[in-house]
């Protein structure tokens, strides 16, 4: 089995959405021992955004690249061999200003591929990314579960599934600007939901 992490805080230390996520995957470890576990920190390795040279690499046909087009076309290939490769999926995602961090949509800009993980047929859109168990690990400052201010969950629901990984579990951890009792709550509330998920 293996197990691809997805690191996208903007920091590459102390981030709370990386530290649910170590927890996710090391309880993940726990219960299938010979588990082979991938890291991709976007902090540390950034994807380029989706920018005009983007594009134009993308709507080049491929015998008509240039060498940086190529290049940057192999980036995106990448993380898509990456994601393919994997078994589970552990997102460490946290909340900036009611978002996702453009590190994580660089990195589902570079995934989402028409042709490649996901299609249109006459029954509407088909995602290929099929088979994946994902893990979302969430980290907020406040506190927005189930609220119409929590845009992060139903856009991963979303995009996620788009892309053919339907079975997703969301962890949250909310508060962490709220003071330490509610960093406490956090944590506690964090572990909880991973020993719910995984058993002990
Ligand atoms: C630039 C920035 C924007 C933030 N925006 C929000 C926000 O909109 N809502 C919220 O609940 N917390 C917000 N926070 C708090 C973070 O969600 C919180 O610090 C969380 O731990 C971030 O995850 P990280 O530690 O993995 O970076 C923001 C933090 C930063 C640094």
């Amino acid at each position: 089995m293996k197990i691809l992490q997805v690191n996208s805080a903007a920091r590459t230390t102390g981030a709370n959405s990386t530290l649910i996520a170590n927890q996710v995957t090391a309880a993940l470890v726990a219960k299938h021992p010979g588990a082979r576990v991938e890291v991709l920190d976007l902090a540390a390795n950034p994807h380029p955004a989706l920018d005009q040279d983007g594009l134009g690499a993308l709507f080049t046909p491929a015998e008509q690249r240039t060498a940086e087009q190529r290049e940057r076309i192999e980036l995106d290939n990448a993380l898509i061999a990456q994601v393919q490769s994997a078994d589970v999926l552990v997102l460490g995602v946290p909340m900036y200003n009611f978002a996702i961090s453009s590190q994580l949509k660089n990195w589902i800009d570079a995934i989402a591929k028409a042709g490649v993980t996901f299609r249109y047929t006459e029954n509407g859109p088909e995602g290929l990314i099929k088979g994946k168990k994902v893990y979302v690990a969430l980290a907020r400052g406040g506190i927005y579960r189930d609220t119409p201010n929590d845009t992060q969950v139903p856009y991963l629901k979303m995009i996620l599934g788009f892309l053919g990984m339907t079975d997703v579990e969301f962890i949250y951890a909310e508060g962490f600007a709220m003071g330490e009792e509610h960093v406490k709550q956090a944590l506690a509330f964090a572990e909880t939901q991973i020993l719910q998920l995984f058993g002990e």
